[in-house]
């Protein structure tokens, strides 16, 4: 399976794929990683790993239109099966999504349909809420309203900041998307209609 990751930080998931990758539990090639930040350390980790890296930035472009479609050019050079999204802080156009529609991925940090968008742990300690956790889905138009494939919960501690949850949480996710990424990578999974569906049953 032929993979493009998208990034625009740390890139700690694609660190775990790239872990997958290596140790041989996931039957993935991550051909290329693009980024929009030519400062995000996972352009240093794709590199370490020998893998192709690519920094094409919005501030080049015009518009979201014009970023998108010149986005799409940078990854179908490179024909992949699934593009995968890990950080990657950019509202894509109907136009991106609905090009790769079934074969892209994004991981949350929130049990969606819960805070959807940006800060999603200090809104979750706001609310008051005794769990949280992070969601792994596929990509449509609305931003992280694409169908879930598979959610993680972290408990809330009593003594909980921001921090402290969202470390707890990217733990889980280290562990959340090599899975799902594997069912894509197996066939096991797609998008009917709006509905994500694993070995053929809806989720
Ligand atoms: C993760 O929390 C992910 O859920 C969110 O952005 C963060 C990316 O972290 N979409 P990293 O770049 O993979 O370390």
């Amino acid at each position: 399976c032929q993979v493009v990751v998208l990034i625009s930080g740390s890139g700690s998931n694609l660190q775990a794929l790239i872990d997958g990758q290596k140790n041989g539990s996931l039957d993935i090639d991550i051909a290329a990683v693009i980024s929009n930040k030519a400062s995000a350390f996972g352009l240093t980790r794709a590199n370490d790993a020998g893998i192709a890296t690519q920094i094409l930035s919005h501030r080049d472009f015009a518009d979201r239109e014009s970023y998108d479609q010149a986005l799409i050019q940078c990854i179908d050079a490179y024909q992949p099966d699934l593009l995968v999204l890990a950080g990657f802080m950019r509202i894509l156009t109907s136009g991106f999504t609905e090009h790769y529609l079934g074969r892209t991925l994004n991981i949350h940090p929130s049990l969606l349909p819960k805070y959807p968008g940006l800060h999603t742990h200090q809104r979750a300690l706001d609310a008051g809420d005794q769990e949280h956790g992070v969601s792994v889905h596929f990509v449509t138009a609305q931003l992280d309203g694409g169908p879930v494939i598979a959610q993680a919960i972290v408990p809330v501690e009593a003594d909980d900041d921001a921090d402290a949850l969202a470390s707890r949480v990217l733990v889980q996710e280290h562990q959340l998307y090599p899975t799902v990424v594997q069912w894509f990578a197996q066939g096991r999974l797609s998008l009917v209609e709006d509905t994500a569906h694993l070995d053929d049953q809806p989720l």
